[in-house]
């Protein structure tokens, strides 16, 4: 097939798309198809439609990317994409909406609050009713974004502000949560339209405090313990729940589902990931290699699912 790859992008997950892309770029042409890589603006859109694609795939991450405005843009050219829609990837983008939406149907979200922080104008009320709602530690991040950027974990009053301004650097409004003490885990989804399987759930050990930037990104940052030692009851809950939230947002082909288990055992639901890493360190592909699948095949099976 003749597939363009985007990736890159502009968005603050830049650096981690360009890793991604290179790894779906090497797959798709080790498995012989024609491959055009496009590090994507919006006017190569052109580019792509002049070039006749048979699919697009897209490697790229955070906003423009994974936040639906692509898919849409693809949808009214009439290019088929690999992966979710305009609706579940602007759903699953917004963790405030998503968490609404699993919290509503039975999974279990971290107490939040969504605030406003544009131009940041009345920054001493949101640190006041901060303050009133989230005893510390708790989580400011970015509604958003990927890849923990713009998070804090705020273990004292004193760093919200700042905390809040950071977050503020990538969206208009961010998202305050109770900091759920745990194990995080996380299972991959893929799959036909309502056939969705999960793949072995992986726990991730962070070198750091909790598993940010570098531990994603940076070679040993993180260990990835494969398939998970957890209790069969909770695998099973946990896999169950990964492919409930990834068919509540209406998500297709994949998606990666993050969780932390608490301290009573329980899955509490963050985020779903509608475009996961595919870095050399990232958790789906050490997940789908736990079951006999190459990086290689894995790319290929999203090729074939999305031609269903
Ligand atoms: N947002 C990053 C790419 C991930 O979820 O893997
Ligand atoms: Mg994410």
């Amino acid at each position: 097939m003749k597939i363009a790859v985007l990736y890159g992008g502009t968005s603050g997950e830049r650096e981690v798309s360009l890793s991604t892309g290179k790894g779906i770029i090497k797959a798709l042409k080790n498995k012989g198809h024609e491959v055009i890589a496009i590090d994507f603006s919006p006017e190569k859109i052109k580019d792509i439609l002049e070039l006749k694609v048979d699919l697009v795939f897209l490697g790229l991450h955070g906003r423009f990317g994974e936040d639906g405005k692509i898919q849409g843009l693809l949808d009214m050219l009439n290019l088929p994409y690999v992966g979710s829609g305009v609706l579940s990837s602007a759903l699953a983008m917004d963790k405030a909406k998503s968490k609404q939406i699993f919290s509503l149907n039975g999974l279990q979200t971290a107490n939040s609050k969504t605030f406003d922080v544009t131009g940041l104008l009345n920054m001493s009320d949101i640190v006041e009713d901060i303050k009133k709602h989230f005893p510390t530690p708790f989580v400011i991040k970015p509604n958003q974004e990927g890849s923990t950027l713009g998070l804090t974990i705020v273990k004292n009053e004193g760093q919200i502000e700042k905390a809040v301004q950071t977050a503020a650097h990538s969206d208009s409004t961010i998202l305050v949560e109770d900091y759920v003490q745990g194990r995080e885990v996380t299972v991959p989804v893929i799959g036909q339209k309502g056939k969705e399987t999960p793949l072995p759930v992986i726990e991730i050990i962070p070198k750091n405090d909790y598993y940010d930037f570098d531990s994603k990104y940076k070679p040993g940052g993180s260990e990835h313990i494969v398939p998970a030692k957890l209790p069969d009851n909770l695998t099973d809950r946990l896999k169950q729940e990964a492919v409930k939230a990834h068919q509540l947002l209406g998500c297709e082909v994949y998606s990666r589902v993050d969780f932390i288990i608490n301290e009573k055992g329980e899955p509490v639901i963050l985020e779903v990931n509608t475009l996961p890493g595919m870095t050399p360190t990232s958790l789906f592909p050490d997940s789908a290699k736990e079951i006999g699948w190459s990086y290689d095949d894995l790319i290929e099976k999203f090729v074939e699912l999305s031609q269903l």
